[in-house]
């Protein structure tokens, strides 16, 4: 059956509700900047009405922002950023408790995962949510009649903001889109501390693997890779980073990591996660000539930076599923590449995602970041735009005074020395 926005929902069971309730309220507790946002809209209704729909990753953290979309008033649809990592209790509890209509199932095959973001398109959004500008895609191709209804929208992720900013230089894009990945207490917090921990826990839940003296290759060094390398280096690894930006590259070099071309990572490293948001960084050159053992895992938003065709190619035998998210390719020379979740993305695939803290950051910046694009929408142009450095900064002090920290403030003296150019030394 195809699903519409005509059907109410499409989640995996409903009877698992009752569970994605109490992992929605665990996750609630290290959320309190969205759980403020949450209290005000709960009074304000600043969103009363609107129509919304999100395509996002369908996990706890997600749930209490929709939870947030439907305290301000919203008419919320959702569906899955990503065929892999929905939660179906969250999904289940989100239907029956929340107040969102959700199309999403974990490991639901292409087509059911098109179908889902079509009825989320079919919502006849005015707000699109978007976490690597799928909705957005579908509005701007196939189904360009919807676009009537949109006042604007919104990018989680830096894979959607590069999409979205190649729309605009072609003079395409058809709505103003606010960049939540832009904002520094998204990316600088998010794509660094959440990616770095959260793909550990991937590769580690999948595999059980010790990290502790491997070589652990991690390709791209931008926030993710950052991340993901320094966590690494905490747990014992021997990193390699590999760039194509030479000054990634000696950032890199000089935060202590070794650095070196992927064709020669790959004839040493045991452990590879790519994080680069391009394609084909691992490829049939680098299969051929990586050792026996090495484990294959990708952080970036879409299955492209391994090339997965070169691999069955290279396969003398077809493939196996040896343990739950770990495929066994066998090689000639008598070697073993184990590709994980199918070069999804681990962190999400194969563990929760980023932490419920390091999401809080996130989502309130998109509760903020839609509430401004609906206060100033009129006088936007179709274009991509950052989260006001305000807004931005009002989130940091926060996220400050819930987690207890305390910061100084300038002195009269010294606010007036910054403003001054001829105040000596
Ligand atoms: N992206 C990365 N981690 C996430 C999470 N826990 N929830 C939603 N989106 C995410």
């Amino acid at each position: 059956m195809t699903v519409t926005a005509a059907s109410p929902h499409d989640v995996k069971d409903l009877s698992l509700a009752a569970e994605g309730v109490r992992r929605i309220e665990w996750a609630e507790r290290t959320m309190p900047v969205l759980r403020t946002i949450r209290e005000r809209f709960e009074q304000e209704k600043p969103l009363d009405g609107l129509r919304i729909s999100a395509c996002l990753h369908v996990t706890t953290e997600t749930a209490n922002l929709m939870r947030t979309l439907v305290a301000g008033g919203a008419d919320v649809v959702l569906c899955a950023s990503n065929p892999l990592s929905t939660q179906d209790d969250v999904a289940a509890a989100l239907v029956q408790n929340y107040g969102t209509r959700v199309y999403a199932i974990n490991n639901e095959d292409n087509d059911t995962y098109y179908n889902h973001i079509l009825a989320a398109v079919e919502h006849k959004p005015q707000i699109t949510m978007d976490d690597g500008a799928d909705v957005v895609g579908i509005l701007h191709d196939t189904k360009r009649e919807y676009l009537e209804h949109i006042i604007g929208g919104t990018e989680e992720t830096t894979t959607g903001v590069i999409r979205l900013r190649a729309l605009q230089g072609e003079g395409k894009l058809a709505f103003p889109i606010v960049a939540v990945n832009d904002s520094q207490t998204k990316h600088m917090f998010d794509n660094r501390y959440g990616t770095g921990q959260s793909t550990l826990d991937g590769i580690i839940r999948a595999t059980d693997v010790l990290i502790a003296g491997k070589n652990f290759v991690v390709a791209g060094y931008g926030w993710c890779g950052r991340g993901l390398a320094s966590r690494a280096k905490g747990h014992g690894a021997n990193v390699i980073v590999t760039e194509v930006d030479p000054v990634r590259a000696l950032e890199a070099a000089m935060d202590g990591f070794q650095v070196m071309s992927m064709a020669e990572a790959a004839k040493v490293g045991q452990i590879f996660c790519t994080a680069t948001g391009n394609k084909h960084v691992l490829r049939k050159e680098h299969f051929e000539a990586m050792p026996d053992g090495a484990i294959l895992a990708n952080t970036g938003h879409f299955n492209v930076e391994i090339e997965i065709p070169a691999l069955d190619e290279l396969a003398t035998e077809a493939s196996t599923e040896v343990r739950d998210n770990v495929r066994e390719y066998k090689l000639s020379g008598d070697r073993r590449i184990f590709l994980l979740a199918d070069g999804r993305l681990i962190n999400l695939a194969a563990a929760e995602g980023h932490p419920a803290s390091v999401m809080d950051m996130s989502f309130a910046n998109q509760a903020l970041g839609l509430e401004w694009l609906l206060a100033n929408y009129k006088e936007l142009e179709n274009a991509v735009y950052t989260v006001p450095a305000e807004i931005d900064a009002e989130i940091a002090k926060l996220k400050l005074a819930a987690e207890g920290f305390t910061i100084d403030e300038l002195t009269e003296e010294q606010a007036k020395y910054l403003a001054s150019w001829n105040e000596g030394t």
